[in-house]
């Protein structure tokens, strides 16, 4: 499934600039010129999917305990830092709200578990269905997404070489994105997958020369925490870019 658009997806956000997964930091990477989003859902104690990367709080928050020992209320008095900067934690709910109508694509990564149901349930409530891919570690979130929502696009997050056995699995269970890290994406691999139909969007872009290689690679998109770099890039390197329209509006 390759797509001819290429998805320069803000990583949490433009998260090296700003704390991650916030209003603040998704702001800056759509300023930036990200046509993507990604981002990563946990479920809070009472059951709430709010957007955050790790389990416990402390690397972002200097709190203790993990995202699913606290109520949202009791989430949303907590910072989330970087540098100078900080902002609340927010839902997927609201994420949605907000940014239904820009021109971008969400990378919606279900991070904890049983967070396929209800990420199903607000993708249906917004209707975004057609603005997102579905990605996890975690084949059996993504089973349950397949099985909540037939038609949505889903993107296997996954570390180490990928072979062919694991190509075909997913070809069977209707998983049409492979997400590679990038240390173990070249120009063979990629078109191979793209051959065999799978998008290929790469992560774990470290650093710019990890960047540049991808796009020479021929991938479909990637995840980075500096999308500036990467748009200016692509401006003058890339092939098929096409950058956003929301800071023209
Ligand atoms: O792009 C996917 C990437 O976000 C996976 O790694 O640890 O940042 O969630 P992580
Ligand atoms: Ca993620």
């Amino acid at each position: 499934m390759k797509r001819d658009k290429f998805i320069n997806y803000a990583h949490r956000g433009a998260s090296e600039y700003a704390p991650e997964n916030t209003f603040l930091s998704f702001y800056a990477g759509i300023f930036m010129g990200a046509n993507g989003i990604e981002t990563d859902v946990h479920l809070s104690r009472d059951g709430v999917a709010v957007l955050f990367h790790d389990e416990k709080l402390e690397r972002m928050t200097g709190e203790s305990g993990s995202i699913s020992d606290y109520t949202l209320k009791e989430l949303k008095s907590f910072w989330v830092k970087k540098n100078n900067l900080k902002d609340r934690i927010i839902t997927l709910d609201e994420f949605l709200y907000r940014f239904k109508d820009f021109d971008l694509t969400f990378a919606i990564e279900l991070k904890g578990d049983k967070t396929a149901k209800p990420t199903a349930e607000l993708i249906t409530k917004h209707g975004v269905a057609d603005k997102v891919v579905i990605t996890s570690f975690k084949y059996n979130e993504l089973l349950d997404m397949h099985a909540l929502l037939p038609s949505i696009r889903l993107g296997l997050l996954h570390q180490g070489e990928v072979n062919d056995e694991l190509l075909e699995k997913m070809k069977a269970d209707g998983i049409n994105e492979i997400c590679p890290e990038s240390y173990f994406v070249n120009k063979d691999n990629c078109k191979s997958w793209h051959e065999k139909g799978f998008n290929v969007r790469a992560w774990g872009v470290y650093n710019t020369d990890l960047m540049q290689n991808l796009v020479k690679c021929g991938v479909d998109g990637m995840t980075v925490n500096f999308p500036d770099k990467l748009c200016e890039y692509l401006s003058t390197n890339g092939e098929n870019n096409e950058s956003n329209s929301n800071t023209e509006k």
